[in-house]
């Protein structure tokens, strides 16, 4: 289901570009392919609660990012990419929506089982779909990507911590009774989780502050551009 809604999200990119006269084709290949490469396994296991719970992380930061992305467009007088970022960012708060609500449901019918899967995700963490992401040249792409990502303000890790809190509360975690020992000690760790967070989001503001100044990007021609 998050391949479908990447895919619909590189659909409308991709629209968006070969519609654009300003961008050459290059970019509009490059934007099919990264979306493609965005497809990568995110360890749920083949298991439906992992899954359910990767989904409601994964589409809430979509749905974040985007709307981050909009308004940079907008304030840089791109309307267009404006109107398709913000569209694209209701779509993923739909799909958000969605998959809480069945990972509520889940915690109704089978709190042990939400429980200890909520939590088993959070360990592995939540990688952005498109961490793997490779352009066949550069090997430190998404680390250049999220450097740019992060001082901008599109996704930060204070967005993280923000999302895994908000799902928290969403799915009452805390006040959750009558589960196996293993699940409260589950429950506890969830509860302990975002201020651990929080303390080592400083900890990602240092690196992020010492990282490259400048880098080059293949889609925008290997040109040296500053890493902002
Ligand atoms: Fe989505």
């Amino acid at each position: 289901m998050t391949a479908l809604s990447s895919v619909s999200s590189s659909s409308a990119f991709s629209s968006f570009l070969w519609c654009s006269l300003k961008v050459m084709s290059l970019i509009h290949v490059f934007a099919i392919r990264f979306f493609s490469l965005c497809l990568q396994d995110p360890e749920t296991e083949n298991n439906p609660y992992l899954g359910f719970v990767y989904t409601s992380f994964q589409e809430r930061a979509t749905f974040i990012s985007h709307g981050n992305t909009a308004r940079h467009a907008k304030h840089f007088g791109d309307g267009k990419l404006a109107t398709v970022c913000g569209l694209i960012a209701a779509d993923e708060r739909r799909h958000e929506n969605a998959y809480t609500k069945i990972v509520e449901k889940l915690f109704e019918l089978d709190p042990d089982g939400a429980m200890l899967a909520f939590a088993d995700m959070m360990r592995k963490k939540i990688s952005m779909p498109a961490h793997l992401m490779y352009d066949g040249q550069n090997e430190h792409l998404f680390d250049d990507f999220s450097l740019v990502a992060q001082r901008t303000g599109v996704y930060t890790a204070r967005d993280y911590a923000d999302i895994m809190e908000h799902l928290v509360d969403k799915w009452n975690v805390a006040s959750i009774q009558g589960i196996s020992g293993e699940a409260q000690n589950a429950q506890e760790y969830l509860g302990s989780l975002p201020p651990r967070i929080r303390r080592l989001e400083e900890h990602a503001q240092a690196k992020v502050k010492k990282g490259p100044k400048t880098g080059s990007f293949s889609w925008i021609f290997n040109r040296e551009v500053a890493l902002l």
